[in-house]
């Protein structure tokens, strides 16, 4: 069967994704593509129809968005370039079989688990795929840890304004400790994410303001609430230096 590849004609065509699967689909260019916790299968279609995967294969845990994603594959004519598995995080593929993968709308901890439970499976015979792109619905710190301890470095983050602010993290596996974090106070770095940090966007400052506002009257020694707030604190020095304030 003919794919559909990207022009800007046919890419006028297809439906558009949210804004934060959007920038989850311009952070991957990839041959074999795998979408962990794929519920409606959207994110695969679009990378398919805009040729920036050649084969996608989603996992879906649960038989309802299982049934759904099998809905529209098929209803989308794309059966031959998504193939549809059941089963736990990336249980049901092969070691080496994906050369990037996504895990998005899900809470952080829960991802790093999923991340967590493949390195354990996987610690004699394969690796995670090279590139990762992951959305928590949360606080990303349990991701970007993780990333640090298992190999992975930051290349990219976006700040997704949505029902809430979505961050979206690109990760690469790459040796040697993330020069993304050097010069930056951990924690705040860990939080907040070093690229955001840095570009000391908008949405960003809110979140860091919003957050001094609701730690402050929380805050007291040997409180978590208090390293949150050092945290934040750090992360408002940096961004209002960037702002030139
Ligand atoms: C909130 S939905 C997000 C759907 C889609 N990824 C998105 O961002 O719009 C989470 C999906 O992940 C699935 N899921 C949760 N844990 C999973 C796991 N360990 N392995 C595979 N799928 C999982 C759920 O069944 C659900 O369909």
């Amino acid at each position: 069967m003919t794919v559909n590849t990207a022009t800007p004609q046919t890419v006028q065509r297809f439906a558009r994704l949210d804004e934060r699967l959007e920038a989850v689909l311009a952070l991957l260019n990839s041959g074999t593509h795998a979408d962990i916790g794929s519920d409606h299968a959207k994110l695969p279609l679009r990378l398919i129809q805009s040729g920036r995967a050649r084969r996608c294969i989603v996992v879906e845990l649960n038989p309802g968005p299982l049934a759904l994603a099998r809905r529209n594959v098929a209803r989308a004519g794309l059966t031959d370039h998504i193939e549809i598995r059941a089963g736990d995080g990336f249980a049901p593929l092969h070691p080496g079989e994906a050369d990037s993968a996504s895990i998005t709308g899900m809470g952080a901890g829960t991802i790093a688990g999923i991340l967590r439970r493949a390195e354990a499976r996987w610690a004699e015979t394969g690796v995670l795929p090279p590139t990762l792109v992951l959305q928590p619905n949360d606080n990303p710190a349990p991701i970007r840890v993780w990333a640090q301890e298992s190999g992975y470095h930051l290349t990219d983050e976006r700040l997704i304004d949505g029902y809430w602010p979505y961050p979206v993290l690109r990760l690469l596996r790459h040796p040697g400790p993330d020069s993304a974090y050097r010069g930056l106070p951990h924690a705040a770095a860990l939080r907040y994410g070093p690229h955001l940090l840095r570009e000391a966007g908008p949405l960003l400052a809110a979140r860091i303001r919003a957050d001094v506002l609701r730690l402050t009257p929380l805050a007291a020694p040997g409180r978590t609430a208090q390293l949150e707030l050092d945290a934040a604190q750090d992360a408002l020095q940096i961004i209002e230096r960037l702002a030139g304030k």
